[in-house]
């Protein structure tokens, strides 16, 4: 670890980062910008309930945390995307276009090479703590569970990569970007955000309640809601988990 200077909680293995480091918000014992990082997740978590499959000390899990007490609740979506962003910009460096799939997977063509976890808590009208639980599939060869598409960085280059020097470039960028946001600016990560959107303007196939249409997607709303349009013309919006892409 370089030139973050954060404090790094390294563990061999561990239920989830996200519960290890709910845990240390819950008992005060941590501060802004710790990081939790295992080897190997006995019950890792994905999004919906799903279990996150990495095979020990071959890929990035970790779960940063953050104290974003100057953000209202209702802006929290925002952590979502410099979460995103940070993690495409490194990708981006190594293989190229990296788009992020509404709400905040992180998807190299069709395929998924990163999911995020984040879990916020709120007080009053403001955030209190954001856990931010990322899982970047480095190096592993062989994907076993039943999780449609992953892929890693490993299978799309033929490289090897050091965890914690992948984790310190995503911290790097994750902490400017949220300097920016502290001080209000929002414009700069909205509109990246938009611009590495998976099928952003593109007529593409959706699900909801076990019903397909086609619609593509015309932008994202305040609270993250997903905008869409039919082939009638018909503006809706989304929230997560109420609809599905078809992949
Ligand atoms: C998803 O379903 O796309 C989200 C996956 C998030 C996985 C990461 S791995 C580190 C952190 N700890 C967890 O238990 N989950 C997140």
């Amino acid at each position: 670890m370089k030139q973050t200077n954060k404090r790094i909680i390294l563990l061999n293995d561990v239920e989830s980062t996200n519960n290890y480091a709910n845990h240390l918000v819950l008992s005060n014992a941590a501060e802004e910008g710790t990081v939790v990082l295992a080897r190997f997740q006995k019950s890792g978590r994905g999004q919906a309930g799903n279990s996150w499959e990495s095979q020990s000390g071959m890929n990035l899990l970790a779960s940063i945390i953050l104290y974003p007490k100057l953000l209202q609740a209702g802006k929290q979506f925002q952590i979502s995307k410099l979460v995103s962003l940070s993690i495409v910009e490194f990708l981006e460096k190594e293989i190229g276009s990296v788009s992020i799939k509404w709400p905040n997977d992180i998807y190299v063509g069709e395929k998924k090479i990163a999911g995020i976890l984040i879990e916020n808590s709120i007080k009053g009208q403001n955030l209190f703590s954001s856990v931010i639980g990322i899982g970047l599939n480095l190096n592993q060869e062989k994907f076993v569970s039943d999780a449609p598409n992953p892929v890693s960085l490993k299978q799309l280059t033929g490289r090897n990569y050091d965890v914690e020097t992948v984790l310190d470039e995503i911290l790097t960028s994750l902490f400017a970007r949220y300097e920016k946001l502290k001080s209000g600016n929002f414009q700069e990560i909205d509109a990246a955000y938009l611009s590495g959107l998976f099928r952003m303007n593109e007529w593409a196939k959706f699900r909801k309640q076990n019903e397909l249409f086609e619609a593509r997607i015309i932008g994202i709303g305040e609270f993250g809601q997903l905008q869409q349009e039919d082939r009638n013309g018909k503006i809706s919006e989304f929230m997560f988990k109420e609809i599905e892409f078809v992949l």
